[in-house]
């Protein structure tokens, strides 16, 4: 089946949906979105957005703490773009429905967390993103111009150079997209395609992440020759429950804003040995720490206590943390919370420049998916919401400003060929890479890296690329397949840029270049290839 309409958005997140709903305003949208269309990171939002929007607050001081944490790897034009942007974007999510939590007096009610010198932190009380979502997906529910493919996962982006011509300078025209329910391929064309697929946390074995965390936007922009900038700085959120049956569970950094503490099983703090911001010390010093108390004390986990601050102002500002640790048998308002990091947030991701433009014309890129030059080396806590709707705004400036290429022009595309591929008879192959790279990554390119750890990452991932690729043209694709694939491509290019810069830089660390080395790698790390 060969699907039309003037824009192609693939993903129904934050990026996504906000995006949708401004480009239906001049084109018809497609949005495609690999389950049903809440299941996003968007959606497991806790802490909120930072926005300035209180009288002590300023413009300024929201750069200067998004520079500091971003390590001197900030774009200063971006940073200053998406913090003036910040409150304007967030007024039209509450014209779209959205709400937040209000003092009595009918100001926000403001979080503080890591990072930030200022209370900024918009929240809709621990469930900021769900409350963001049911906006959005209502008002797309309701557009005519928004068509919703769930259940539809991208494959391939179709590219001019990769299918028409290897001469043309190289355009995207769409892409093609598994029908999981049909088990078909579909061609979905567009003058314009964005890629808004979240972040990759899968890649690692403990992650904060939903299960669609796979890095397919990143992988696919790759294979289509576009730039990858900066994936060697994964953030890991230093506080996710640690429970046997709390499949990445996120304890808020706004409960760290509101004065919790971490201790060591003994009761003792430890923040202090490391930061004078204490627990709110910019996200990657705080995951450093924890990573050393527990490997001097050979500790599972460590806790973090918000017991003092009583049941009442508990159960009203952490609704859902509260209910969901008290099912496991916690009670946060009576007991610490034994905590440990995990993989939280991809601040590398796909080139674009400040209107979302990725190398590839026809192609743009925004959220999690993108590297934009905001986070630079380590994102201050609660910007990426924000990242996404102002990204959004940015690429809806560029595209109604431009002339849009009629579809009807496009050369013929070709139908998915699956050639001989037949059903797998071995899914076994995938469980076993899927875990052998969530461990490797887990392992050796964690919080803190080593050259050796890294040659050996690398060896693995060669040979599980290897064999994935053998895998892959064999037998009919299925969600999984392309997942792990897709998995494994971003691993390696985490690997390969990790491997590339020698120094230790925000969420950087090499234990063989402990220092920052400004002289030399004061620069993003950007891989390039070919079309393939
Ligand atoms: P997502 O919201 O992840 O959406 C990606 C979409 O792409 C999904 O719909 C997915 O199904 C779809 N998709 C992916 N691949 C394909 C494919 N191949 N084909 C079709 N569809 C595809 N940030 C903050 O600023 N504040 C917070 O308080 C905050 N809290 C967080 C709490 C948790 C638990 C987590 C995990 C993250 C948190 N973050 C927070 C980070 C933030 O939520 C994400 O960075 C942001 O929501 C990403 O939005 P996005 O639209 O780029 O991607
Ligand atoms: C949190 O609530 O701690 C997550 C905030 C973020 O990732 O920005």
């Amino acid at each position: 089946m060969e699907i039309r309409s003037d824009f192609l958005i693939i993903g129904s997140g934050i990026a996504g949906l906000s995006l949708a709903l401004k480009l239906s305003k001049i084109g018809t949208v497609s949005v495609v979105t690999k389950r049903e269309i809440c299941e996003s990171a968007t959606f497991y939002a806790q802490g909120g957005i930072a926005a300035v929007v209180a009288k002590e607050d300023s413009f300024e001081a929201h750069i200067q703490d998004t520079l500091q944490a971003g390590a001197d790897l900030c774009n200063e034009e971006v940073v200053k773009k998406v913090v003036h942007e910040g409150p304007k974007v967030l007024e039209e999510l509450i014209d779209i429905g959205a709400s937040f939590t209000m003092k009595s007096n009918g100001d926000f009610d403001l979080g503080k967390e890591g990072g930030h010198t200022k209370r900024r932190v918009v929240h809709s009380a621990d469930f900021t993103g769900k409350a963001i979502v049911n906006a959005l997906v209502t008002a797309a529910n309701e557009d005519d111009r928004i068509n919703i493919f769930e259940d539809h996962i991208a494959v391939d982006l179709i590219t001019t150079s990769k299918f028409i011509d290897s001469g043309l300078i190289n355009r995207c025209l769409g892409s093609y997209i598994l029908n999981k329910k049909e088990k078909r391929v579909d061609t979905f064309l567009a003058s314009d395609t964005i890629l808004a697929t979240g972040g990759a946390g899968k890649a690692y074995l403990f992650t904060s992440n939903p299960d669609i965390a796979t890095g397919d936007g990143i992988a696919m922009a790759w294979r289509a020759g576009a730039s990858i900038a900066n994936m060697e700085f994964f953030q890991f959120h230093p506080t996710c429950l640690f429970h046997p049956e709390a499949k990445s569970f996120l304890i808020s950094e706004a409960l760290r804003g509101e004065g919790a503490t971490l201790c060591l099983k003994n009761g003792n703090r430890f923040m202090e040995n490391y930061h004078e911001m204490k627990e709110l010390a910019p996200r990657d010093i705080v995951a450093r720490a924890i990573d050393s108390e527990l490997k001097r004390t050979g500790d599972d986990c460590v806790f973090l206590d918000i017991s003092h601050k009583g049941k009442d102002f508990v159960i009203e500002r952490f609704p859902n943390i509260y209910e969901r640790c008290l099912s496991l048998g916690i009670d946060i308002s009576k007991e610490p919370i034994p905590i440990v990091p995990a993989a939280h947030y991809l601040c590398g991701g796909i080139q674009t420049d400040m209107e979302g433009k990725t190398n590839i014309n026809g192609l743009y890129a925004c959220g999690e998916t993108a590297c934009t030059g905001l986070h630079g080396a380590n994102r201050l806590a609660s910007n990426s919401l924000l990242e996404g709707l102002v990204f959004s705004e940015l690429i809806f400036n560029n595209l109604s400003q431009k002339e849009r290429e009629n579809i009807e022009n496009f050369p013929a595309i070709p139908s998915w060929n699956p050639g001989s591929a037949v059903d797998s008879d071995e899914s076994v192959v995938v469980s076993q890479n899927w875990d052998e790279i969530r461990r490797l990554m887990q392992n050796y390119v964690g919080i803190v890296k080593t050259d050796k750890r890294l040659e050996r990452a690398k060896r693995r991932i060669d040979l599980i690329q290897a064999e994935i690729g053998d895998y892959y043209w064999d037998f009919i694709i299925t969600s999984d397949l392309l997942e792990l694939r897709n998995i494994a491509t971003v691993a390696e290019l985490i690997i390969t840029s990790a491997m590339i810069r020698k120094e230790s830089r925000g969420l950087h660390f090499n234990l063989d270049y402990p220092e920052r080395n400004d002289k030399n790698w004061k620069r993003d790390t950007i891989l390039k290839q070919p079309p393939i």
